[in-house]
């Protein structure tokens, strides 16, 4: 049996000025990353503030963090530092038995009969964002991507309908995530991190109002959105998510659920406006699965080009960022390294997306790969991992999934678009958050649009 060697042992993978790397990682949600792969190759570690992080890249490092030895990893110790001074202490940052009875009692509102229940409210809330961008003269995608999935997340989510609430939960909501990127923890009234803080009390407070409105009324089951869905959830041992932990959990679901579409979004409009061949497939297809009726919650499962082109956004541009976080709880494993408790492993999920034995020409952005025969993320477990895997995979996937395809089914159906700067300026772009912020796009109606 060949001797493991210590986790210090790895390539050590900083370039030169330490600080500078670990800041242009923290900026690129890790897209940078790939400097590092390129010279250290698939297990290499990383010194950053003073602590140790091992990044392990590629399917068999997915399924062992993800599912195989979840039990060896904390959720909790991975994503803390980052978190739970903004979202206290929801699901994603629980680990074990803990984990699993908030996952039991959150999934009804995330299923099947729930998640049909959702279409109405966010193909109107898309109708009106279309409807009003093209009145527009240009608009920034990302920003405006942010504001219509953030809406979708009031609504669906919060259950919160009247439009001076929804504006005033979005303001909330946006000086609070703005305290993520506070350099320095102060809580005073006029600092960031302050204002950030103050809006969590009021969020929560606005939540806590909405809760005990909708036990007074006992009115639970009768009203199809997410907080509904949690109130009334009990386990087949009785047991349901205390207030404050629905609370927790909302305002991390709006986090988790917008910024992740948003992102989907802005690039795949940026795709679609470049390759007219791909509209067309996906246009034609649309006309088959509707018969030019108006889209319905049937047809989304049918859009099945749309499921390849909406993977190979998944894959190509990682909305949820590179990696995956994992602090180690008893000792792994891996690739001939032992790495102790005390380290933070990095899934590079974003990684495997581009290793070339997985997919062919990883740098060309081609949805027919997904199509059978070739199937390339079906050869290998854990290659395709934007939604992560095993016991904390993406709740709302299917959320996701059905938001994005009513979106891109009434753009297609009705509107024509371009975008700035010029596709040939971003083709191949190595860090796509460097450059998303700076996306427009024009969107006029077309004229046969039946929509209305
Ligand atoms: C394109 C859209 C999305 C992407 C790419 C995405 C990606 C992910 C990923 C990679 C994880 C795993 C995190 C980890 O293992 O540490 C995750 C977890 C999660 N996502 Fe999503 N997500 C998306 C949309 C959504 C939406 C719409 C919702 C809710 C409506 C949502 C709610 C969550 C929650 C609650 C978790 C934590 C699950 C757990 O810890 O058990 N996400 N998501």
């Amino acid at each position: 049996m060949t001797e493991l060697k210590l986790a210090q042992q790895m390539p050590h993978c900083m370039g030169l000025p330490i600080i500078g790397d670990t800041l242009e990682l923290m900026a690129t949600q890790g897209w940078t990353l790939t400097k590092q792969y390129e010279r250290c190759g698939s297990v290499f570690k990383l010194r950053i503030l003073g602590k140790n992080y091992a990044v392990l890249v590629g399917p068999e490092a997915n399924r062992l963090i993800l599912q195989d030895k979840a039990d060896y990893v904390s959720s909790y110790l991975g994503l803390q530092p980052f978190m739970e001074h903004i979202f206290g202490r929801p699901m994603m940052l629980q680990d074990g038995d803990t984990h699993s009875q908030t996952r039991r009692l959150m999934a009804p509102a995330f299923h099947g009969k729930a998640i049909a229940s959702y279409f109405e409210i966010m193909q109107q809330v898309i109708e009106d964002s279309l409807k009003r961008w093209a009145t527009q003269d240009v608009i920034f995608l990302k920003a405006s991507f942010n504001q219509l999935a953030l809406r979708i997340g009031i609504r669906l989510l919060l259950g919160v309908q009247p439009e001076d609430q929804i504006e005033q939960v979005e303001n909330w909501y946006n000086t609070l995530v703005n305290g993520v990127s506070a350099l320095l923890r102060v809580n005073l009234p006029f600092t960031k991190y302050g204002r950030s803080q103050t809006a969590r009390r009021q969020l929560k407070a606005f939540l806590q109002g909405i809760i005990e409105e909708r036990q007074r009324q006992g009115k639970l089951n009768t009203s199809y959105d997410v907080l509904s869905l949690f109130l009334a959830s009990v386990d087949e041992l009785g047991n349901a998510l205390s207030t404050s932990q629905v609370i927790d959990e909302l305002i991390h679901l709006i986090n988790a659920a917008h910024f992740t579409t948003a992102t989907a979004l802005t690039w795949a409009m940026v795709e679609l406006a470049a390759r007219p061949e791909l509209r067309m497939r996906l246009q034609e297809e649309l006309v088959e699965v509707t018969l030019d009726e108006p889209l319905n919650v049937g047809h989304l499962k049918y859009l099945n080009y749309m499921t390849y082109f909406l993977k190979e956004i998944e894959r190509f541009y990682n909305p949820s960022g590179v990696v995956l976080l994992r602090g180690v709880v008893k000792e792994i494993n891996y690739a001939g390294y032992r790495i102790p408790p005390g380290w933070t492993i990095m899934v590079a999920q974003g990684l495997t997306h581009f290793l070339p034995e997985i997919y062919k020409d990883p740098r060309c952005f081609d949805p027919e790969r997904f199509a059978p025969p070739r199937e390339e993320d079906k050869k290998v477990p854990f290659s395709l991992v934007g939604f992560g895997g095993g016991e904390h995979a993406c709740i709302g996937m299917e959320f996701a999934k059905m938001e994005m395809k009513i979106f891109l089914a009434t753009l297609l159906q009705c509107y024509d678009w371009t975008v700035t700067p010029d596709y040939s300026m971003l083709a191949g772009v190595a860090v796509p958050p460097s450059v998303e912020q700076q996306l427009q796009t024009r969107i006029t109606r077309r004229r046969s649009a039946k929509l209305d």
